[in-house]
């Protein structure tokens, strides 16, 4: 059976853009494969956080993963920073990274753009993302558009430890949706839907109740020919909602232009928020539930578990094809 590694960080609420890029798709690998998903608390601190609030935020992921539709009986869910394999194989991944390349990736040059003080490990970041990939000999990794250059630095780091010192890793695939894997803003679909946008119009948490919802979509970007065509480059915002509507409610983008050709754009808002209310709400309501139970506490202590003897393993392969410590 292969094996699915994928993570998510606990910073503030996922968007509808975590959801239909990367979990909703999550809960269908788990049936075939060996699944571990991570809530990557290790990555959240390379920005300052409020330690109250990361608390909540992780225990409110975990929350959100069930509530998704992952089963513990399939999956191993787990939190980063509970298995200690994780930081310690980083610091090797960071061995065999070279500073150029790190300072390549978009999303470090993104984030330290025009700042002072910016810290190492956003820089240090992708060696630790392909730390926790390559401790559980991951095949496949499915994650959304933004995350793309981050799997190929990976699978290099991959091959040139396997090329360096043994063949240990498995080099990871990356999978990414063919819909979906670029939810763009609803108020500037040139920009990608982002929790921590801030303007709140600009994306729909995964917890809003269905009167924001609504308004929200009611109120996002588009265009004003009236016309419901999939046309990313000129229809930015309209295609957008398109890939929203067609994922929330299954319809092809075909169908969808058929359906509203030459209705203007209200019912089709309408319909779309609608679509987005019912997928969203059944989630929100079994998170509520979880947040208040004990389960969640023993499906991450046994995630824990799990996580640590798959990881130990290949950390002590790595390690002995590296020469640290004492031979035993
Ligand atoms: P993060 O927490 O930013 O996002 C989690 C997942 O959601 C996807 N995503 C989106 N998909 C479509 N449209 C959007 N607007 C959108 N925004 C986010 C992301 O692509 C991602 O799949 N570095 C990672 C977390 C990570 C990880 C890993 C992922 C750490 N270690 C190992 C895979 C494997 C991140 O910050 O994702």
């Amino acid at each position: 059976m292969s094996t699915v590694f994928s993570g998510i960080q606990p910073s503030g609420t996922l968007t509808l853009g975590n959801y239909l890029g990367a979990l909703q798709h999550f809960v269908g690998m788990q049936e075939e494969h060996d699944s571990f998903f991570c809530i990557v608390d290790q990555h959240a601190i390379t920005v300052p956080q409020d330690k109250t609030e990361l608390r909540k935020n992780i225990r409110s992921l975990a929350a959100l993963y069930l509530a998704s539709g992952i089963d513990p009986e399939k999956s191993t869910l787990f939190i980063q920073s509970e298995v200690p394999a994780h930081a310690q194989l980083a610091w090797i991944m960071q061995c065999v990274s070279y500073i150029g390349e790190l300072e390549r990736m978009t999303q470090f040059k993104d984030k330290s753009a025009g700042k002072s003080g910016v810290s190492s490990a956003l820089l240090t970041y992708p060696p630790l993302m392909a730390a926790d990939i390559l401790l559980y000999q991951t095949d496949i990794v499915p994650v959304g558009e933004d995350q793309k250059q981050h799997l190929e630095l990976t699978r290099n780091l991959a091959e040139r430890f396997n090329q360096q010192y043994n063949d240990i890793f498995t080099v990871p695939e990356v999978q990414i949706p063919k819909v979906g894997a670029r939810i763009m803003s609803l108020q500037d679909p040139d920009q990608k839907m982002s929790k921590s946008d801030e303007n709140q119009k600009a994306y729909i948490s995964m917890l809003d109740d269905d009167k924001t919802i609504t308004k929200k979509i009611k109120s996002a970007v588009t265009d004003s020919d009236q016309e419901i065509r999939f046309d990313r480059d000129n229809k930015p915002g309209v295609a957008n909602l398109m890939s929203i509507l067609s994922l929330a409610s299954g319809k092809d983008m075909a169908e969808i232009e058929k359906e509203y050709s030459g209705s203007g754009y209200g019912t089709f808002k309408e319909d779309t928020a609608a679509a987005v209310v019912e997928l969203l709400r059944p989630i929100r309501e079994r998170h509520h539930e979880l947040m208040e139970s004990e389960e969640l506490d023993r499906i991450l202590d046994e995630g824990a578990d799990r996580a640590q003897r798959a990881s130990f393993k290949t950390l002590k392969k790595a390690e002995r094809a590296l020469g640290l410590g004492r031979k035993r």
